[in-house]
């Protein structure tokens, strides 16, 4: 229980809405897709992510009236209270989707008191649901993950991200950093969806992930699962995350964590 929550019930309902929400993405992807631009011509929604995210609001409005929901395809201004809240990414790695590269995922995080404390995110087309629930470890398809045990930078293998925005400013950052951690890690990785690459830190595939562009739909359920599978999630200042701040570092261990946090040039973003 989390504040008169019954989060297994929560879980339940979860995890059977993104199985179905998952068969909507696993049927579409191998389609021909309507595809439209949001704020940038690289940032693309279609009928699919619109669809998912309709299908997962009326399922959980229909199972839990009194919680919030927050969603990628129907945020305005986001007001997040302390009341319990469903933050959904109905398809993160839109543009994977859009070509069927199966890196695609239904991500599901929900909060209570403003803390993560479920999270559930499915990548349909390789069928790896991934879980945690705070406090209870985190899993994928039923068995325990957990975060590598490299503890270096100069080890690790390290995922970011390109993102969605082509403000010559931000490209500046994006690339400076991709510059400097090339050069300080073992290898660095594009995969193109920030909810798996969370889950890739949880399941100890990679070692580290940062990112300045993103949103709190597509961190929320990777928080849990990250920390539930052993690892760190911060600010890339080196804070503790702010789920709005539209930024993050996460990584297997905090040695890591604080060597991105000082190997990086941070960018403040403006507020979800
Ligand atoms: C995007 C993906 C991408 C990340 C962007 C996100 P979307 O989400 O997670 O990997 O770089 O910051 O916005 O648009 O595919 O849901
Ligand atoms: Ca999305």
């Amino acid at each position: 229980m989390f504040s008169g929550v019954d989060i297994d019930n929560c879980y339940n309902i979860a995890i059977k809405l993104a199985s179905e929400a998952g068969e909507i993405i696993r049927t579409a992807i191998g389609k021909k897709k309507n595809v439209q631009t949001k704020i940038s011509n690289v940032d693309l929604v279609t009928e699919t992510d619109k669809q998912v995210e309709e299908f997962l609001k009326n399922g959980f409005k229909a199972h839990f009236p009194d919680h919030c929901f927050i969603g990628e395809e129907s945020a305005t201004a986001i007001d997040f209270t302390a009341t319990p809240t469903w933050i959904v990414d109905p398809v993160d790695g839109t543009m994977n989707f859009v070509h069927s590269f199966p890196h695609t995922a239904v991500s599901i995080g929900f909060t209570v008191e403003k803390e993560v404390v479920l999270g559930i995110i499915y990548n349909p087309v390789l069928d790896k649901m991934f879980s945690a629930i705070k406090g209870r470890g985190a899993f994928c398809n039923g068995r325990k993950i957990e975060v590598s045990s490299v503890k270096e930078l100069s080890q690790a293998l390290i995922i970011s991200e390109v993102g969605s925005n082509r403000a010559p400013e931000v490209m500046e950052q994006v690339y400076e950093n991709f510059t400097n951690i090339t050069q300080k890690a073992h290898g660095i990785r594009i995969i193109g969806s920030a909810a798996l690459n969370m889950c890739s830190i949880a399941s100890g595939e990679a070692d580290g992930y940062f990112e300045y562009s993103l949103h709190c739909w597509d961190m929320a359920a990777g928080k849990v699962i990250v920390e539930e599978a052993g690892g760190i999630v911060i600010d890339p200042e080196g804070g503790p995350l702010d789920l709005m701040s539209r930024r993050v570092i996460c990584a297997s261990c905090p040695e890591i964590a604080q060597s991105l946090s000082k190997e990086l040039r941070h960018l403040q973003m403006p507020r979800d």
